[in-house]
């Protein structure tokens, strides 16, 4: 897996009916080398999610920039930092797994369906997706519960299929919003 570094960021989201903007965030600089854990701790409110969906995609900044490698997530080029705008991952990608603050499984989809969701997407035949989808659910002790649909299970079993739905599709980096809170 490639580094990851955020360059410089800060997120501005506007204000609602005109009112006062909120700065989430200002002058971010860090960088995830390959192989490291990093938790960002703060309280609630400091931007810890914010964070989270700049790395995996979801928003831009609204300064500054972010990089996976030599490729650009998202954020305006930078002349200094060289990188060819071929690269431009822009937006989500399969090799960033996210594993949200609140579950967001699709509840007309049982447990093992969302579990193989993603896979299904990327064209992966049921036989293998099934495979893969119940390894990951046994190694979260929800084997049992394939079948079910989501409403049936409590708040901490559906973040858990929500932690081997990401797993499942095998990414190269993962991202926790409080996955256990
Ligand atoms: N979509 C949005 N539109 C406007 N303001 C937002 C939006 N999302 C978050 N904010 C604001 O940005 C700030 C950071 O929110 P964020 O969700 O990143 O915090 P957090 O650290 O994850 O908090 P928590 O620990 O409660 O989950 C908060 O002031 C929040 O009100
Ligand atoms: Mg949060």
């Amino acid at each position: 897996m490639s580094k990851l570094q955020i360059h410089d960021v800060s997120v501005v989201y506007p204000g609602l009916n005109g009112g006062e903007q909120v700065r989430a965030l200002s002058d971010i600089n860090f960088t995830i080398e390959p192989g490291e854990f990093v938790v960002a701790l703060g309280a609630s409110g400091c931007g810890k999610t914010t964070l989270l969906s700049l790395m995996a995609g979801f928003i831009s900044p609204t300064e500054g920039y972010l990089t996976l490698g030599e490729s650009q997530i998202s954020g305006l080029p930078r002349v200094a930092c060289g990188i060819d705008l071929h690269d431009k991952i822009d937006g989500p990608g399969k090799e960033r797994g996210v594993v949200f603050q609140k579950h967001a499984l699709l509840p007309w989809l049982n447990v093992i369906e969302n579990t193989e969701f993603g896979l299904k997407l990327q064209g992966i035949g049921k036989k293998e997706r099934r495979e893969r989808a119940t390894h990951f659910l046994k190694l979260v002790g929800l084997e049992e519960f394939h079948n079910h649909p989501v409403y049936q299970l409590s708040g901490g079993m559906q973040q858990r299929v929500g932690i081997a739905r990401a797993l499942t599709n095998d990414p190269k980096m993962l991202l926790l919003d409080e996955p256990l809170g």
